[in-house]
């Protein structure tokens, strides 16, 4: 089904340079990029383009910040203040900047409304919470001594973010940072550096201190590269492909053994058991596949099906794929909007073609919606074999892939046969049979008769090649500071 392209209103644009050291100022090249509507594949604004040069700039100031200043001096519970005050300039312009982050990613604006935005405000004032309660321990050792443990901030943290919810991993990348006391040198993804520079704009206005967020536009190879292997910043925290995941390890090992966090890619295996209440969990695998476009690293996106309810699982999830509603991002009946840009549309239409390919049966779907943006169909799979590429690889898109199964031990096993560990989703009425795939697949995040049930205070991250460390909750917060030992002779 395809929605109505409706007239698209005024979207006030926001700052479109790099900012370092809380200016605003042009690249050290000059050079400027242009980001597009995915919705159209029109140039929205073109932004300032950062380089190896001002990655060196910011992280100065960066640097700076960190050692002198004022942000040393602030006490724990005035920084939770600042970050309450973030939390709050946020939601007063919750509109405005939903409309923004659906302009540049393409995603419908009733999501960015309902779910991206209230998650950002949450995030922010979920670790403001945590400012004033990153506390030591005091260890009885052996000895007339006394000692005990400080959490400091790590240093100077460089943090690199993807397109697919860029308010949202700015809002996982900073928040946590900050309630710890480190600074900051954050490059967004070059697809979508839009709305992170109205935030900038506005942690300015919240009062944080010259130098302890500064925000980069530009890509991956250049100003990515420049974050990784910097000598002067001590941890970089990276969402994205697991592909460049290696690189960033890669540069930490080979410069100043940076701390990496790393969230990356996945192949999430949904298990339905027939005993399972069907309808809701068709809807539920629905939204774990289709939501934010199928750009999600946690997506449901091998779908295993009991045998004896195999058939009947097809036939209804196929119904539901062909009445999702794709269109305007803007139109409020809209649930999906187009991909990113076309190098993933690209990308899906060719995993399509490779499924087909390999023998796999398209039963809905396959073709792109309309003549101009990234706009595909809701596609769905049956009949997927283990060894296909669309069950081997991440897609990244709104395609389905229902594989059948057999029984319990079996499932386990073909579940953990991939190289991720993100997450994954059970649906059975059974409490055995949900406790033995929590216990026995390998991944961070195991939902049970639900699906990207994600909240701030609960960790997230990835077994494998998904990744490293945690983000949101205690751990997340955990992976900001060190430990220092200190002890005192008596
Ligand atoms: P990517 O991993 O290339 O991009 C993510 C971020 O890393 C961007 O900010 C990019 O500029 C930066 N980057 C790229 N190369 C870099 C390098 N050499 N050094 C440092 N930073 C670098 O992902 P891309 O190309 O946007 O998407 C490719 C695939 O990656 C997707 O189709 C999807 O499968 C996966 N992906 C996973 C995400 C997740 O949430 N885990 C998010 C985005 C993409
Ligand atoms: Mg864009």
């Amino acid at each position: 089904m395809v929605a109505t392209a409706r007239t698209q209103q005024e979207i006030k644009i926001g700052p479109t340079q790099l900012l370092i050291n809380n200016e605003w100022v042009e690249s050290i090249s000059g050079k400027r990029f242009e980001t597009l509507n995915p919705a159209t594949g029109e140039v929205i604004c073109d932004v300032a383009e950062a380089d190896a040069p001002d990655v060196d700039k910011a992280v100065s100031a960066a640097k700076k910040a960190f050692t002198s200043g004022q942000w040393p001096k602030i006490s724990a519970r005035e920084r939770g203040e600042l970050l309450y005050k973030l939390a709050d300039l946020i939601e007063a312009h919750k509109e405005e900047l939903a409309r923004l982050e659906s302009l540049d990613n393409g995603k419908p604006i009733t999501e960015s409304l309902s779910m991206d935005l209230p998650f950002v405000i949450a995030c922010y004032r979920y670790y403001a919470g945590w400012a004033d309660k990153i506390q030591g321990k005091t260890i009885p050792i052996n000895g007339p001594y006394f000692c005990y443990t400080r959490h400091e901030p790590v240093g100077v943290v460089g943090q690199i973010i993807p397109w697919n919810f860029p308010l949202l991993m700015q809002a996982w990348k900073l928040a946590p940072a900050l309630a710890a006391g480190n600074t900051i040198v954050l490059k967004t993804a070059e697809q979508t550096p839009l709305s992170a520079l109205r935030i900038g704009e506005l942690i300015i206005e919240a009062g944080f201190p010259p130098g302890v967020v500064n925000i980069l536009s530009g890509y991956g190879p250049t100003a990515g590269a420049a974050i990784s292997k910097h000598m002067d910043i001590d941890k970089v925290a990276f969402t994205g492909s697991t592909e460049v995941g290696h690189l960033i390890m890669e540069a930490a090992a080979k410069s100043n053994l940076k701390r990496v966090t790393l969230e990356l890619g996945g192949k999430s295996p949904s298990i339905v058991f027939a005993d399972a209440d069907l309808d809701y969990t068709i809807k539920g695998v629905h939204h774990g596949l289709f939501f934010n476009q199928g750009q999600c690293c946690n997506a449901g996106s091998r779908l295993f099906v009991e045998e004896k309810c195999y058939d009947e699982f097809v036939a209804k999830s196929v119904e539901l794929a062909k009445q999702r509603m794709v269109g305007d991002p803007f139109d409020a009946n809209t649930k999906q909007g187009p991909q990113v840009d076309q190098a993933q549309f690209d990308k899906v239409m060719s995993y399509i073609e490779s499924g087909m390919r390999q023998g796999a049966n398209l039963v809905t779907g396959g073709h792109r919606v309309g003549e101009r943006g990234y706009f595909i169909e809701p596609t769905v799979f049956a009949d997927v074999q283990d060894e296909m590429q669309i069950a081997q690889e991440e897609i990244f898109g709104p395609v389905m892939s229902i594989i059948k199964f057999k029984d319990i031990d079996e499932v386990i096993e073909r579940a953990n046969k991939t190289i991720y560990g993100l997450a994954a989703g059970v649906w059975t009425k059974d409490i055995s049979k949900a406790l033995a795939i929590a216990n026995n697949v390998r991944a961070g995040t195991v939902w049970v008769n639900c699906y990207h049930a994600f909240d701030t205070a609960a960790p997230f991250g990835g077994f494998k090649q998904s990744g490293m460390g945690r983000e949101l909750g205690e751990y997340g917060l955990q992976q900001y500071t060190e430990v220092k030992t200190v002890t005192v002779k008596l």
